[in-house]
């Protein structure tokens, strides 16, 4: 089938298979490379987007349900100002070892934080709970994503 969404903002067409998901989608198809495949079951979120902005797992959406829908990810949202200070902050603070969370972790901050810019470190720990890491422990990452939050409420 046609498909027609948009992606980072411009709307493209391409085909899908009816049984296709948004993730093989992206990666397979589309060459967008910042969303990973961890569990391909829903658990890790390393394959989080933003749909309608909201964060999904995009390894559980069929990719026909994006039609007219818009559909982010990290290639379009680095250039977004709240998006570079959580980059910046996550270099700083060390939140980032292998990476591989990386991408899946800053899509589901920068969700928290464009929708509350004064968040606790509950509300912090809640946003990422889909997101698993494996390496750092989690303490660096909630630090950065809170320094990101007070650096962009001209706090720092
Ligand atoms: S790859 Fe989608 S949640 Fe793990
Ligand atoms: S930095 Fe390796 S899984 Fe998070």
């Amino acid at each position: 089938m046609m498909l027609r969404f948009k992606l980072n903002g411009e709307w493209i067409e391409c085909e899908a298979e009816h049984n296709e998901t948004l993730l093989d989608l992206l990666r397979e198809k589309l060459g967008v490379k910042s969303v990973k495949r961890g569990c391909n079951v829903g658990e890790c979120g390393a394959c989080t987007v933003l749909l309608d902005g909201r964060p999904v797992n995009s390894c559980l959406l069929l990719a026909p349900l994006v039609e007219g829908r818009s559909v982010e990810t990290l290639e379009g949202l680095r250039d977004k100002p709240i998006m570079r200070e959580l980059i910046e902050a996550f270099v700083e603070d060390g939140a980032i070892q292998c990476g591989f969370c990386t991408p899946g972790m800053l899509i589901s901050a920068y969700s928290l934080l464009s929708r509350n810019p004064k968040p606790s470190e509950g509300e912090v720990r809640r946003a990422i709970a889909g997101n698993l890491c494996r390496c750092t422990g989690y303490v660096n990452i909630v630090k950065a994503i809170l320094d990101a939050a007070e650096r962009l409420r001209g706090e720092d």
